[in-house]
């Protein structure tokens, strides 16, 4: 049985199935549940880096009218920020301060104003230890960490012997690039709405992730996981520091049993540059060396990344450079400084973002170094099979995106002498860099109900962070189902769902696109079963693969006139409905193929000679990602990405004050983020690719690939422009001058 070819709704422009509740404002956030007798809780943050609190003074604010509990952690109760998985949390056991922003106090009003004016009323006194903020001044204390980079790999790994490679190198680049803490600023701040009904506890939470924030809350709390029921059904954004449950989420919960009523606790876009994670700063050595015609000999990347005193963070920005290039000896490892600041985070594309800013830029100073041209030397270098697994790609359409990316931005009108290309007083420049994100994917389920009305209810406890998942599951819905997407309703973001993977890893497309997949099929298969069987169906007795389903019927292929309705079924049965539940998880495939999307992007940069100022004119970016499951969202989904390594190349930067380790450029006014102003035309392109081995629908995450390479792209252009190498980012004026 298939459903009609003319039924295909997978991979059109469709516009987002919730676009109307969100511009109406009926899409609920975390934060705007109406609750009955809802309380405010707002959080005190500490102002130190490292030390104790010697003294809280508590009695002002409480005196404030409305004040229902002032919890400290001289009356909070017994807590593990240990337990549940993630990450380690500060729920007010102790009276240690471990980072700047950490939340010492939790004050609950019954309106958000008393509570903010209480908070500002508590009264702190410190022991003040000198703190370890600034990890270039602390490189001595660099070690190797016991935890995994993600996809299982060890931080540190060799292969073949890259000492002997660059020793026999004819020319080599050996440079360091660097990149700063960034925050990730998602539009919808962090956000819990916890309410208590007897021991049971309800959370309407801004997560990337309702199961894992289950799980983390239940352990906080010492209740089992069963008693939490997490509800998300908008996210305004994540890129990652929504992937894990963070300290005031389970505080919202001590403070809504505390105080016998529900609370909201909303963080502030200040409170978020601390407690939430951000990007860690990193040093990255990189040494290339390659010979005359530009095959590289040997590649080495070492790179150190901050993370906290109390948990393990690893930015793996080497991965990438474990299986980009074909060299006999690849070489990376990461070590780790113990900084006094919260715990980092994955951070859009964490790894490849930066990493590839520092592999992508030696890249292009070997090409210099060679005078070969930068698309060119890649191709000589073109990575056949994954170098260090040994593994062929499930597949891999780079060739085809460097040429279509070429062709598409020009690429041969580029004078690759730099400072050779003007309009007017501008400096132009045209740089290059690849991308690629591994392809991830998570055991997911899905439940999927064709009505007796003839519509279907597919449910899957995944999340929307404003990727799509909506709008792209009900198209891989309706077409399992054989509905027309108008008949097909798509639920998500409930711990009472079936359990599905924390949206982050760019895999929420593949792990829950395969599982909506099949509990789709099984559902129409079900109740083509029942037809089938039944003497009073005109379809009784023929072939499972004579029958085609379209538009909520079954026709026979070559008999268009024996057909009925999926309602006709059902209600000849006396059923409301045909339920099949689909547990969809990766097998075998894995440890056979290596899997990754990969692009090549394009950026054309206009500097301003005398002022230094870098704008980006233009913008091509092509990618072979497998199937594309809405070709509007997906386009989104590239643009965001690129937007974003446009905010990192140029502009993301969190300053952190060295004394006292405070975030100084806390807020959107300081924190320099891309408008539309700073933004050209750009322009994504698909190339056609079919992986059949990835999974169901052959398809790979897009939410991360967008940002990598960008970055060294506009590095590279800059150069192009100027004659000027940044190995710092941002690329900020005072660099260029
Ligand atoms: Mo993404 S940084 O894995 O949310």
């Amino acid at each position: 049985m298939n459903t009609s070819d003319t039924n295909t709704v997978v991979g059109k422009p469709l516009n987002r199935v919730d676009g109307h509740l969100k511009v109406t404002g009926g899409a609920r956030y975390a934060a705007e549940f109406p609750v009955a007798k809802l309380a405010y809780a707002v959080t005190v943050q500490s102002t130190i880096a490292k030390g104790k609190i010697a003294q809280i003074d508590t009695k002002a604010a409480e005196q404030v009218p409305g004040v229902l509990a002032v919890i400290t952690h001289l009356n909070a109760p017994k807590a593990s920020g240990e337990k549940g998985g993630g990450r380690k949390l500060q729920v007010l056991q102790d009276n240690i301060v471990l980072y700047s922003g950490q939340h010492i106090a939790v004050v609950v009003a019954t309106t958000f104003e008393q509570a903010m004016y209480a908070a500002s009323l508590v009264q702190i006194r410190y022991e003040e230890e000198k703190p370890t903020i600034n990890m270039r001044d602390n490189l001595a204390k660099a070690y190797l960490p016991k935890g995994k980079i993600p996809g299982g790999e060890p931080p540190d790994l060799t292969h073949g012997n890259v000492n002997q490679g660059l020793a026999n190198a004819a020319v080599r680049i050996d440079q360091t690039y660097t990149t700063p803490i960034e925050n990730h600023n998602p539009m919808e701040p962090h956000a819990t709405t916890a309410v208590w009904q007897g021991d049971e506890l309800l959370l309407y939470d801004a997560t990337q992730g309702i199961f894992s924030t289950q799980q983390k809350v239940a352990g906080v709390l010492g209740i089992e996981p069963e008693k939490v029921r997490i509800l998300s059904y908008f996210v305004g954004g994540g890129f990652g520091c929504k992937g894990m449950a963070w300290s005031h989420v389970p505080l919202a919960a001590i403070a809504a049993r505390q105080v016998n009523r529900p609370v909201k606790l909303v963080l502030g876009r200040t409170q978020m540059y601390g407690p939430v994670g951000f990007r860690p700063e990193t040093i990255q050595q990189v040494s290339l060396g390659a010979t005359r015609d530009g095959k590289l000999t040997a590649l080495r990347h070492a790179g150190t990344s901050q993370t906290s005193t109390f948990d393990e963070f690893i930015e793996p920005v080497g991965k990438s450079v474990r299986m980009i290039y074909a060299s006999p000896n690849i070489s990376t490892r990461h070590h780790l400084v113990e900084i006094d600041q919260g715990t980092p985070t994955y951070m859009r594309a964490p790894g490849e973002a930066s990493g590839s800013f520092a592999l992508e830029s030696a890249m292009d100073e070997l090409a210099y170094a060679l005078n070969i041209d930068p698309i060119e030397l890649r191709l000589r270098n073109y990575a056949e099979v994954d170098p260090t697994k040994g593994l062929p790609w499930s597949s891999k359409s780079l060739r085809e995106c460097y040429r279509l990316g070429a062709e598409k931005f020009g690429w041969q009108k580029r004078n690759p002498t730099p400072r050779s290309m003007r309009d007017g007083n501008y400096l132009i420049g045209w740089g290059m860099a690849t991308a690629t994100y591994p392809s991830y994917r998570s055991p997911a389920s899905a439940i999927a109900r064709i009505m007796a009305d003839g519509t279907a209810v597919v449910l899957s406890g995944s999340q929307d962070i404003g990727t799509g998942t909506y709008t792209v599951m009900t198209q891989v819905a309706a077409e399992a189902l054989g509905l027309p997407v108008n008949k097909v309703r798509f639920e998500l973001g409930d711990t009472k769902m079936p359990q599905s993977p924390i949206s982050g890893g760019s895999q929420t497309a593949a792990s829950v696109s395969s599982a909506v997949h099949l509990a789709g099929n099984q559902a129409r298969s079900q109740l083509l079963q029942l037809a089938l069987a039944d003497q009073k169906s005109p379809l009784y007795n023929s072939n499972a693969e004579d029958v085609i389903a379209q538009d909520g019927s079954f026709f026979l292929k070559n008999k268009s006139s024996a057909s009925e309705t999926y309602q006709a079924i059902l209600a000849r049965h006396g059923m409301k409905m045909i339920e099949a539940r689909a547990d969809a998880k990766p097998g075998e495939e894995q440890e056979k193929f290596s899997m990754h999307a990969f692009g090549a992007q394009f950026a054309e940069v206009r500097v301003e000679p005398d002022l230094g100022e870098v704008r980006v004119s233009r913008w091509v970016g092509t990618f072979g990602v497998g199937r594309i499951l809405n070709a509007k969202t997906a386009n989104s989904q590239l643009i965001g990405g690129i937007v974003y390594g446009i905010g990192m190349a140029l502009m993301e930067h969190t300053v952190i004050d060295p004394n006292r380790g405070r975030v100084v450029n806390n807020d959107l006014a300081e924190y320099h983020v891309p408008v539309n102003a700073d933004i050209p035309d750009i322009q994504v392109l698909f190339v056609d690719e079919h992986d059949p081995h990835i999974n169901p629908l052959g398809v790979k995450g897009i939410g991360e690939i967008g940002i990598t390479g960008t970055a060294a792209a506009i590095a590279n252009a800059v150069y192009h422009a100027t004659g000027k190498r940044v190995r710092d980012l941002p690329i900020t004026l005072d660099k260029l001058l």
